[in-house]
């Protein structure tokens, strides 16, 4: 078969009634009655119904065919209501170009089974879906970014010492003598360039040694995270809820598609518009009957999302459960100037974000309040010693916006290949 062949999507939107159309790609379903063989054929755009009729020279490779083997075919398109995309070609010719055996996932697909062979269960549908959307949203993320006057840069993923804390470090030997964690945030050199690119973000990947099994936590996730010098936190809050705006507005006109096939309505993505909702957390802990100084855990930032249709700033956490790098209020120093995002409907906390502590002794106060040794941060510092600037910035966690926008119920869903404390293959 000569080239010239069409992505399925093409095909669809083109109604190329009655036309000749080539395509190619993969046998998503087989369905054999006597004297008709129905196939779906699945490419990287889209799905189509394909009929191959007892008599037509497809006939004959279309009972040999099985499922996900590859193939290209001509025929004839017509409109037909009853099938899955609305067309139906009717085939003239196929060209098995790879005749698969016989697929695993056709007769086991409990979850675990599905992880177990995720770099075939990636072929499905939803998934398929998923991925389009995933891809767009790093486009869109890219995209908003350098329209908006920031410059991208790299974390290094190797470091001696993380900006998280100690418990949730991936460890490996590095040569010899010395030890290097994974990456946990780039945080901490964020805020270095905050003091040369002004404006900087990074989307890389943050590895957390978590032992936790829930639904929202992978041991390695991309992680898109802000920082910008002169901004304060009501500016990156700011920032934080056009971004996400801007992200569901364009999903909805660009990937209408795949959110159809996910089943999420897309109204719900276009009534996200700024400004979101804001508490504080003393008004969040109150409306839980949480005590005051208790962190919010996924059962809490859950039941209270159920008031909300718009992602939810949380504020002004207690200054005990913050990170030393968080500015104290300079009105309240026992609160933080920081704040969390939790998605709608899902409940998660997608955002995490503050103002940074930018002077030097309340930095070298807070460490040493909690026992720790300065000395540990000292070139951390050096941003405060040489020309500190107000500044601020977040981290927002990708997969789980993307399990927001697709209405999924797992993390898992809508990573690639995802990494739990259970499962670091395929
Ligand atoms: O809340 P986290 O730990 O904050 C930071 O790392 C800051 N240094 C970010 C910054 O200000 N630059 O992580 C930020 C976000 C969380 O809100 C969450 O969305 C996501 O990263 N995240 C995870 N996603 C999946 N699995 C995990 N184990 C995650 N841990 C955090
Ligand atoms: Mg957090």
């Amino acid at each position: 078969m000569a080239a010239n062949f069409s992505k399925i999507d093409n095909v669809l939107n083109k109604k190329f009634d009655k036309k000749k159309v080539k395509i190619r790609g993969w046998v998503y379903r087989k369905r054999t009655l006597k004297d008709k063989i129905f196939l779906v054929i699945r490419d990287s755009s889209d799905i189509i119904q394909v009929l191959a009729s007892k008599g037509s020279k497809a006939w004959k490779d279309a009972q040999k065919i099985t499922i996900e083997s590859s193939l290209e075919l001509e025929g004839k398109l017509r409109e037909d209501k009853r099938a899955p995309t609305g067309f139906e070609i009717n085939a003239t010719k196929i060209n098995i170009v790879g005749l698969a055996e016989d697929f695993p996932i056709a007769r086991d697909t409990s979850p675990e089974f599905l992880m177990d062979v995720r770099h075939l269960a990636i072929r499905s549908r939803k998934l398929s879906a998923v991925f389009r959307i995933r891809s767009k949203i790093f486009y869109l993320l890219h995209r908003y970014m350098h329209e908006h006057g920031f410059y991208e840069m790299d974390p290094p993923m190797l470091s001696s010492a993380g900006s998280e804390g100690g418990a949730e470090m991936f460890k490996l030997k590095y040569f010899d003598t010395k030890t290097a964690v994974l990456n946990q945030s780039w945080q901490f050199y964020a805020e270095a360039f905050a003091n040369v690119l002004e404006k900087v973000y990074c989307i890389a990947p943050s590895f957390r040694a978590e032992k936790s099994k829930t639904a929202r936590h992978v041991t390695e996730y991309w992680h898109f995270e802000v920082e910008a010098a002169w901004m304060k936190m009501n500016d990156m809050m700011k920032l934080a809820e056009d971004i996400i705006s801007y992200v569901c507005l364009n999903i909805v006109k660009e990937n209408k598609k795949d959110l159809d096939i996910l089943g999420k309505d897309p109204k719900e993505l276009l009534n996200i518009k700024a400004p979101f909702p804001r508490i504080t957390y003393k008004e969040a802990a109150k409306k839980l009957k949480i005590k005051y100084g208790n962190d919010f855990g996924i059962k809490e930032e859950r039941a209270l999302m159920k008031a909300y249709k718009k992602p939810l700033f949380i504020t002004h956490y207690p200054s005990s459960l913050m990170h030393f790098y968080k500015k104290r209020d300079p009105k309240n120093p026992k609160v933080c100037l920081n704040f969390n995002m939790i998605s709608p409907f899902v409940g998660d906390e997608i955002i995490d974000g503050s103002e940074r502590e930018s002077d030097l002794n309340k930095i070298i106060e807070i460490l040493k309040k909690e026992g720790k040794d300065p000395k540990q941060v000292d070139w951390y510092l050096d941003s405060r010693r040489y020309g500190a600037v107000p500044h601020s910035g977040f981290g927002l966690g990708i997969a789980r916006l993307i399990m927001w926008i697709c209405g999924l119920d797992h993390i898992r869903d809508t990573i690639p290949f995802p990494r739990t404390v259970n499962r670091i293959s395929p």
